[in-house]
Order: structure tokens, then sequence, then C-alpha cells
């Protein structure tokens, strides 16, 4: 049994690839949904993790929690302590360019972020990392429909920002879509040597007010888990 500051677990019940939504109980419901024999192995703060197997193969679904300061736990202890090779995110994200619609499957090829995330985390001042090529072409070879482009990622959610526009203007004209861990599982991920992709579906947008159905989301949400799955069998 390893413990950890916020993961308690026996290393063999940890599979060396990872999926990794931000909800808890996403996590939950990847497991009852896609997995066979699957079991909890972590529910320190409630941030649930199960390893069962899909088709046949051994896999673990971690959650991360919200934003660059919980996924940047979770990453580093899994790739640090667990012997966790690869991690990709599954989760939700703004829209931030016309061509990106609601309900889009896209594919972070890279994440930008004002912040100071990578000075705190190791001296250097670094505002854009890349996600993992070998991973990024698995999961296109799996779906090539998949948009693919820069995102952003910050430390308050976009839309409770006091200057929103300000903010747009001051990032780079390139990116797609707005979220809040990638950079943080990028970088880790760069600096411990291991690969990190990071897929999204878009559950807001700029440019749309569009209230989407649950079951509109929910199949969204299951196309990207299975690209996602399916990619994963390529590594294990
Ligand atoms: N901004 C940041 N993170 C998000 C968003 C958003 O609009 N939607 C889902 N996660």
């Amino acid at each position: 049994m390893i413990e950890t500051p916020h993961i308690k677990c026996n290393k063999e019940d940890i599979s060396n690839v990872i999926l990794m939504p931000g909800d808890p109980l996403r996590a939950k419901f990847i497991a009852e949904t896609y997995l066979e024999d699957y079991k909890l192995v972590n529910s320190v703060r409630n941030m649930l993790a199960y390893t069962g197997y899909y088709k046949g193969k051994k896999i673990t679904v971690f959650s991360s929690g919200m934003g660059m300061a919980s996924m940047g736990i979770y990453c580093y202890e899994l790739y640090k302590f667990f012997d966790v090779k690869y991690i990709i995110r599954i989760g939700s994200c703004g829209s931030n360019n016309k061509d990106i619609k609601l309900l889009d499957t896209i594919l972070s090829t890279s994440s930008y972020t004002e912040t100071n995330f990578s000075y705190t985390y190791s001296s250097v001042d670094v505002h854009e990392v890349e996600s993992s090529k070998y991973l990024n072409n698995i999961i296109l070879n799996k779906d090539n429909t998949i948009k693919q482009g820069k995102t952003v990622c910050s430390m308050v959610f976009d839309a409770y920002m006091e200057n929103r526009d300000e903010y747009n203007k001051r990032l780079p004209k390139d990116i797609i879509a707005s979220e809040m861990e990638a950079f943080a599982l990028f970088y880790i991920a760069k600096m411990l040597k291991k690969e990190a992709a990071c897929l999204l579906t878009v559950s807001d947008s700029l440019y749309d007010d569009t209230k989407i159905s649950s079951s509109d989301r929910q199949n969204n949400l299951k196309h990207m888990i299975e690209v996602a799955l399916e990619g994963s069998l390529e590594v294990l």
C-alpha cells in the first residue's frame, strides 16, 4: 500500500494508463458503464478512482478535481509514485472560436496559460506546453473528425472574470477553447518525461448561448470517453 498525501492505494491497483475526468462521479460512471471487474482504488477526499478491465486490458479512471492546483497534485503523484506513464484528461471546455461548436470534441495540442504555474513548480517562466504527439496521433487515428488546436488554461473560471473581454484580447489569437487543468498536466508530464493528452467536449461557447440537452451532452461525453478508451488500448 502506498500512501501519498492525497492517494492511498496499492501500486498494483493502478494501471500505467489513466483516463482522467475532472468529476469524481464521472470516474464512477465510466467504471460502471465501460469497465469489467472494476473496483474503487482511491477515495481519499472523495477523489474517486477505479481500476477495471476494458476489452481485457487493465485501465484506471482517476478523477483530477477542478483547476490546475488539483490536477497538478494528482498527476504528479500518479506519475511519480505509481509509475503511471500515460494520462489522458477527458473534460469539458468553453469555445473561444466561431468554428468550434457546442458539443464538438476537441484535442488540445498545446496549452497556453497566463499563470505562473511553471515558475512556481520549477522556477522557469513557461506559458505554453505541448501535449504528447505520440498519444495525439493514436487518438486522431481513432477519430479523424476531432478538431485540434491550442487551448487556454485559466486559474479563474472565465465566465466569472471581472473583465473577460480584456482577458480574451490578451490571449494568443489561435486559441480554440478554454479550460482549467491541461497546462498543469502537460507541464508536469514534460518535467517527469511522461506522456499526456487532453480531449475536451465543448459545453459552453462565447458565440452560442443555446442550452444543450442532457441527452446530447451525455452522448457526446460517451463518444469522447470511447475514443479515449480505444486509444488507451494501443498503449496498454
Ligand atoms: N471555461 C473554463 N473552463 C471550462 C469552461 C469554460 O467556459 N467550460 C467547461 N470548463
